[in-house]
């Protein structure tokens, strides 16, 4: 199927475009959801960094990766001498999407309508923020970026094209550095990640 960019016209500011997608009814998400979570930081960032979607706190909080994931991004972020509040963080899509379990909300894997359709923000976060570089950490981000849902973990490392041109240097996302059971993998996958973040850092350099 061909990919098609949101051509809307872009409008006066990101906080415009933050303001529209709070409405957004374009998936059945926003039913459940407590709010869009929209991405956060400067509309001049070289580097924009695209998770999956929210989880539960961020869900909460209205910000992006702030919760048990944010906690590893920020910390191998840090180590990678990349400053948070420089880079642009948002997410492939932009509601929780869960099933509830009791009192426990529990993440469900947005499906390939659902990042579709919440393609359109994120293709509009791109053309205002325009970055020199794209960060997508996790398959899904990876697949509504290059339009290729191939193994991640073969791509890893590599840089790839969004599609207007922007490189998309593909990683590993936080959540899964925390479901790796085995302590020694799970330090091995959190160094992947910042070797990845250090490589955004030199490539922008
Ligand atoms: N996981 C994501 O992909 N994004 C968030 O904002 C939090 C967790």
């Amino acid at each position: 199927m061909a990919r098609r960019e949101a051509v809307a016209p872009l409008p006066g500011s990101l906080d415009d475009l933050r303001a529209q997608a709070a409405g957004c009814t374009r998936c059945p998400l926003h039913g459940p959801a407590t709010q869009v979570v929209f991405g956060e930081g400067p509309v001049d960032s070289d580097l924009m960094i695209v998770g999956e979607q929210p989880g539960d706190q961020e869900d909460l909080a209205g910000r992006p990766f702030v919760g048990p994931a944010g906690a590893v991004f920020d910390a191998e972020a840090n180590a990678a001498g990349l400053d948070r509040s420089r880079v642009y963080v948002t997410n492939a899509v932009k509601h929780f999407k869960f099933t509830a379990r009791g009192k426990r909300r529990i993440h469900q894997r947005p499906d390939a309508g659902e990042v579709e359709h919440c393609r359109w923000w994120l293709d509009l976060e791109r053309q205002m923020v325009a970055p020199r570089l794209i960060v997508a950490m996790g398959a899904t981000a990876c697949a509504s970026l290059t339009g290729s849902g191939a193994g991640l973990l073969k791509r890893r490392g590599g840089i790839e094209a969004a599609a207007d041109g922007t490189p998309v240097l593909v990683t590993i996302h936080p959540s899964y550095i925390l479901r790796v059971p085995d302590p020694t993998a799970q330090a091995e996958a959190r160094a992947q990640l910042r070797s990845d973040l250090v490589a955004a850092r030199d490539w922008l350099a």
